[in-house]
């Protein structure tokens, strides 16, 4: 497992949110402006952040079904939808929740895209999302679950995919070594085989359009600054501790890097749009 914590989805759930491409979330909204009801399978969900941080731009009756093999998380996922909705109802395993306007009903599934992806996936539902993913994923699994949605001749649509661009303020002379070495930790295996890391974004652009999908993209950087301290500070050690694990950099260089306090950070990230042809 990856082993993705509730708290560091938390903290970064904010600045997820705001970093989202506006121009690709209003193609997705317009997408669905005339239906009154879509289903949507979010994979990868964690604690349901997407499904936070979309709702208002689909129609007011929807119905989502949350993936992740991490049961964990899972649990927090119904724990904060329950929290962040006006009004919750449950029937079974499946919560019905009120915000706004927007009726949203939500069931969960345990399951392991890499091992089942058609169970994964399930039955077709109108939109395939995911946040924060791809990354992980290697291409030869983008290919396999390109095609997958296209079988189920489902929209696409995923945001936040890390796409290579990192910056640290104020410069380190070991920011350039840091970011290689941080690189090469990401294309590792996270369950998928080789992951692909900050290639994902175009690995994934190409994958789609050979299943037959118009595929738009768009920016969605994290711009971070002294108001986002505690992400900027995590983003810091957690660099470290991968650097550290992959090596390259000499111990002292990566304890000084470590060291410094950051007074800004860039993430580069990619959202990608997906219809079929
Ligand atoms: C970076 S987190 C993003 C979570 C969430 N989408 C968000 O934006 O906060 C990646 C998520 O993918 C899930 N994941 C990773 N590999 C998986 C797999 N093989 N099957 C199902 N879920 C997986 C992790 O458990 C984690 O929840």
């Amino acid at each position: 497992m990856t082993g993705f914590s509730s708290a560091w989805l938390k903290l970064r759930e904010a600045a997820d949110h705001r970093s989202r491409n506006s121009d690709l979330a209003e193609a997705l909204s317009a997408r669905f402006q005339q239906r009154e009801k879509v289903s949507v399978t979010d994979i990868g969900c964690g604690t349901g952040s997407n499904l936070r941080g979309m709702y208002d731009l689909l129609p007011e009756a929807q119905v989502w079904t949350l993936v992740d093999y991490d049961a964990g998380l899972l649990q927090s996922a119904r724990t904060e939808l329950c929290a962040w909705a006006d009004k919750v109802s449950e029937a079974g395993d499946k919560l019905f929740l009120e915000r706004g306007r927007r009726r949203i009903e939500v069931a969960f599934r345990q399951a392991d895209l890499a091992a089942d992806l058609d169970h994964a996936l399930g039955n077709p539902s109108d939109l395939v999302t995911a946040a924060a993913f791809f990354d992980l994923a290697s291409e030869a699994f983008m290919g396999r679950f390109a095609q997958a949605v296209a079988k189920r001749r489902a929209v696409f649509y995923t945001v936040l995919t890390y796409n290579g661009i990192s910056r640290f303020e104020p410069h380190h002379p070991a920011d350039n070594a840091v970011i290689a070495a941080f690189h090469r930790h990401q294309l590792t295996d996270k369950g998928f085989g080789v992951a692909a890391g900050p290639t994902a974004p175009s690995a994934l652009f190409d994958c789609l359009q050979m299943a037959g999908f118009s595929v738009q993209e768009g920016d969605s950087p994290w711009v971070l600054g002294p108001a986002d301290q505690m992400l900027m500070d995590e983003i810091q050690s957690g660099h470290a501790a991968a650097v550290a694990e992959i090596g390259g950099v000499d111990a002292a260089s990566l304890k000084t890097w470590a060291a410094r306090k950051l007074t800004g950070v860039t993430v580069g990230h990619t959202d990608t749009f997906a219809v079929a042809c």
